[in-house]
């Protein structure tokens, strides 16, 4: 694999083998996997707002040896009206190894491995509502921690399902490493075209027996209108509290990719609870990204 765009590239057998590489980067020291890819480049265009995702591609590229730059895109060119196409065939001049793209448009990552010429590898860090292939894959590894397998698990997704790409990237890497249990739970109109998961007709069926809870935000930039259910009555039909907790399996795990709106869609009590592994997720995000870059550059 030379680029990673989307999750449903992967197999289950090289999902698995970069987990299992993962968990050997978790056991070196920053000086032992530094000389891994020293002299290479990696450079992040972000065309949306991060934290995590910026950030913790900034520090695996470090941890591996890459220089790491980030173009800063309010002080870039393409405030002067340079094309999306001519930013990157510039950048791509300077000899890069690595693009780690976020943007605003469905599909603009796969687009792109199409336009360079040099050897530079493409990832997507979030295209759209389309896909979010890292988080998917820092998500399935947080779950592979604390559960033992993928099949008999029942999977719970509850939120903003239509905009979310960390939603279909979860989904699709769970269908790949082959759970057929996985639920989803949101308001008619914020639900996907298509999807491989079970439509929950409530909180009560969505977390019924659940082993992992996964909370998503409403992505309000993505809505030309709010949907009917208005933020404030959204905690009472979509919020996880402690009492619809209960109703999920005692040693479940919740999770949310980030940014949370306390309060809105997950109570703090649950957020900053035993049963979080929120924080957990960030730190599993370094170590993945560090797995995804070794495993696309290290046949460079
Ligand atoms: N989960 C996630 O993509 O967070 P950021 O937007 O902060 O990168």
């Amino acid at each position: 694999m030379k680029h990673l765009y989307d999750i449903k590239q992967f197999e289950q057998q090289q999902l698995n083998d970069l987990f299992v590489l993962a968990d050997q980067i978790d056991e070196l020291t920053v000086a032992e996997t530094k000389t891994w890819h020293h002299g290479k480049t990696a450079m992040a265009l972000f065309f949306e707002n991060s934290t995590r995702t910026l950030m913790s591609f900034q520090l695996a590229a470090q941890r591996l040896g890459l220089d790491f730059n980030a173009l800063n895109i309010t002080h870039s060119s393409t405030n002067k009206g340079e094309t999306l196409k001519d930013t990157l065939l510039t950048l791509d001049a300077m000899d890069v190894d690595a693009f780690i793209i976020r943007h605003h448009e469905n599909n603009i990552a796969k687009k792109i491995t199409q336009w360079l010429t040099n050897d530079s590898c493409i990832i997507n860090a979030g295209d759209g509502t389309n896909q979010h292939p890292t988080q998917g894959l820092l998500d399935l590894y947080t779950i592979r921690c604390h559960k033992e397998n993928f099949t008999n698990i029942k999977v719970s997704i509850i939120g903003d399902i239509k905009h979310s790409r960390v939603a279909a990237s979860l989904i699709d890497g769970l269908y790949i490493l082959g759970n057929r249990d996985t639920w989803i739970y949101a308001p008619n109109n914020l639900l996907p075209k298509s999807t491989t998961a079970h439509i929950a007709t409530s909180m009560d069926d969505v977390l019924c027996n659940a082993d992992v809870v996964v909370m998503l935000r409403i992505q309000k930039e993505r809505m030309n209108q709010l949907p009917a259910v208005t933020l404030n009555n959204w905690h009472q039909q979509y919020g996880l509290n402690r009492d619809l907790l209960k109703r999920a399996k005692k040693d479940a795990i919740v999770m949310h990719p980030g940014p949370i709106n306390r309060g809105i869609e997950i109570d703090s009590v649950i957020a900053d609870g035993n049963q979080s592994v929120i924080l957990e997720q960030v730190n599993n995000g370094v170590l993945l990204r560090q797995a995804l870059l070794h495993y696309l550059l290290q046949s460079k």
